[in-house]
């Protein structure tokens, strides 16, 4: 009614108030009186006698007039303001990448104060193992939430990684984008160059506070302290604190941010997160005091670091059209055939001349030379080569045997299996998968099945249902195991379902890094790994299911042996003594198949 009072009175009485002119009264009611009959045309000569002011109204054609006519009056015009090119073209400027993912922080995992906790754990965490892997270090971490108010923490993560040099410091924590990963082609937990500045930027918006830094590369050196805060319109550090300090470690890194969050306890939670992450890491030592209860302390599995990643480059196959451009403009090759061999992982000369051919290009030209058709030429000549598929000792999964030790450490269960896929390539990205389960015990019997998905040892709390990982898990078909299982759910049963995928590039399906993506070769692998576990307990739960049916037999029939004896020694007459034996040899007899 306020909406109708105020269109009809031309925008200028405020609601509820009577209209101040009988003219304009009565252009409120004629279009509803058109309504009652039959609508525009009729409703035209009544509009007629309107006064100028409402002559928009009766020039409309009877297109514009009828929504009018079915509901409140058409509006008169209102001069718009309108934009130019130019007037556009003054508000048109540089994003910064900092403020961008201030403004779409849930794409970082920072949408919620349980997630933030949870993500800026993760960043510093994910840093401090990659750190001590690449230096060949076994990672010693200690992790400590306190809470300081309900909604507001702090974080303290150390490590005793290789430290990082002084000059770099403001920029890895004080600038999004900024990293030692994303241009190799190697696996690691860290890609993108955003996860620790992002989880620094989210405690400023949200405390004001500044990341405070400790970290030292040598006993030989002094350690650094650092206090930083990111510029967010140009994506710069802001250095308030640099100053050497007195450190009781040789080497690391402290990270300490206060943040507003949310502690709690259960599935994605902190604590969820830490002890996967162990059973991940197998060989790292990891301590961890929470806001509340008692203190984690998991010791290194093994003193054995995991073999070096290998640094790779890109195959052909995996090779974007934009892709191709940028690598044949910056080529440190002479001709397009060296040039193919030495940025591309498996091409030989045969393969390069035998690519340059099918485009029709020749193999000496001069790879800057080449115009955009010709690179695309090229682009749709790779698939037609035979390329072997890319080497893939670059990958390091965690191994079947620690991953089945970790399992039976982390989880009280009844049955335990693991198995590590062999590797495979997706867009030209070597991967492997790896699943283990847990099965009976003390995990609770009535629940789906708790699936804990990891990639490149990370573990994956959120937005499980986009995740490649769940898909798989859902698609298998588990009633073949023996478990129950209703359509497009997880099984219901007392398991832990543990899914690992590694790769040189893992498919994110955001920059938050919570689901991979659904590529066709990955879904096929993950269903192999899940398929072969599933059938070990399979043929578990049958082996059991029948020394069950045995043993309900059995009992059956040692309850009617003492009426045997009593009916044999009745109808051949025997002693209590013949009976008594009777008894012992078939009880015996029962027994002894019982062992078998
Ligand atoms: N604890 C640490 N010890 C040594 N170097 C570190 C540590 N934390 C961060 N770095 C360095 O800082 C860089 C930036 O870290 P950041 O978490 O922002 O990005 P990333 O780990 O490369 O990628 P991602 O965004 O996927 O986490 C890292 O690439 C690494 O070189
Ligand atoms: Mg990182």
């Amino acid at each position: 009614m306020d909406l109708f009072n105020r269109t009809t009175a031309g925008g200028t009485s405020p609601a509820g108030e009577k209209p101040a002119r009988a003219p304009r009264r009565k252009a409120a009611k004629a279009p509803r009186a058109a309504a009652a009959a039959t609508p525009i045309e009729e409703a035209a000569p009544t509009a007629a006698g309107l006064p100028a002011e409402a002559a928009p109204i009766e020039a409309a054609p009877a297109e514009a007039i009828e929504p009018a006519a079915a509901g409140p009056p058409a509006r008169p015009a209102i001069a718009r303001r309108r934009e130019t090119a130019e007037s556009i073209g003054k508000r048109q400027r540089d994003i910064s990448v900092a403020e961008f993912f201030q403004k779409n922080r849930h794409l970082l995992g920072f949408d919620n104060p349980a997630k933030a906790l949870l993500t800026a754990t993760k960043e510093a965490v994910d840093n401090s193992l990659d750190a001590c892997e690449e230096a060949g270090i076994l990672p010693d971490l200690d992790i400590v939430i306190d809470e300081k108010a309900e909604d507001r923490f702090r974080l303290v993560i150390t490590d005793n990684g290789p430290g990082i040099v002084r000059t770099q410091i403001p920029r890895v924590f004080g600038k999004l984008l900024y990293g030692s990963k994303f241009h190799t082609m190697r696996q690691s937990r860290g890609q993108q160059g955003i996860g620790i500045s992002a989880a620094g930027m989210y405690s400023q918006l949200t405390t004001g506070q500044p990341v405070k830094i400790t970290s030292r590369t040598g006993a030989k050196k002094p350690a650094h302290y650092f206090e930083i805060q990111i510029d967010t319109t140009r994506n710069e550090p802001k250095v308030l604190v640099d100053r050497e300090v007195e450190w009781d470690r040789d080497h690391g890194t402290r990270v300490e941010m206060e943040l507003a969050g949310l502690y709690k306890k259960g599935r994605r939670s902190v604590d969820d997160y830490i002890v996967q992450t162990a059973l991940a890491n197998p060989h790292a030592a990891v301590r961890y005091q929470p806001p509340k209860g008692d203190e984690y302390h998991r010791d290194r599995i093994t003193s054995e670091l995991p073999r070096e990643p290998l640094v790779i480059k890109p195959h052909p196959y995996g090779v974007e059209l934009g892709v191709l451009i940028s690598m044949l403009r910056e080529t440190k090759g002479r001709s397009l055939s060296s040039a193919l061999q030495a940025d591309f992982a498996r091409v030989s000369e045969r393969v390069a001349v035998g690519i340059c051919k099918t485009a029709g290009l020749r193999p000496e030209t001069r790879p800057k030379a080449l115009g955009v058709q010709e690179i695309e030429a090229l682009f749709r000549a790779i698939p037609k080569v035979k390329i072997m598929a890319p080497p893939t000792n670059c990958i390091v999964p965690i191994g079947d045997e620690l991953l089945l030790v970790g399992l039976k450490e982390t989880v009280k269960a009844e049955f335990y299996t693991s198995i590590t896929r062999p590797p495979s390539v997706y867009r030209g990205n070597p991967f492997q998968i790896e699943v283990g389960l847990a099965y009976g015990g003390e995990l609770p019997a009535d629940e789906l099945v708790d699936l804990w998905r990891f990639a490149n040892r990370v573990p994956l709390q959120y937005q499980q249902s986009g995740c490649a990982i769940a898909r798989a898990a859902l698609t298998t078909d588990w009633r073949k195991y023996g478990l129950q299982q209703s359509k497009g759910a997880l099984p219901a049963a007392p398991m832990v379902l543990f899914v690992h995928m590694v790769s040189v590039w893992v498919p994110f399906t955001s920059e938050s890094k919570e689901a991979v993506a659904a590529y066709p070769e990955i879904i096929r692998e993950l269903r192999l790994g899940l398929q072969e576990v599933g059938r070990r307990l399979g043929g578990f739960l049958r082996h059991r299911r029948r020394l069950a049916e045995e043993d309900k037999k059995k009992s059956y029939i040692k309850s009617y042996i003492p009426h045997i004896g009593i009916a044999l020694r009745e109808i051949l007459g025997l002693t209590k003594q013949d009976e008594a034996k009777v008894v012992e040899v078939l009880t015996e007899t029962l027994e002894r198949s019982r062992t078998l």
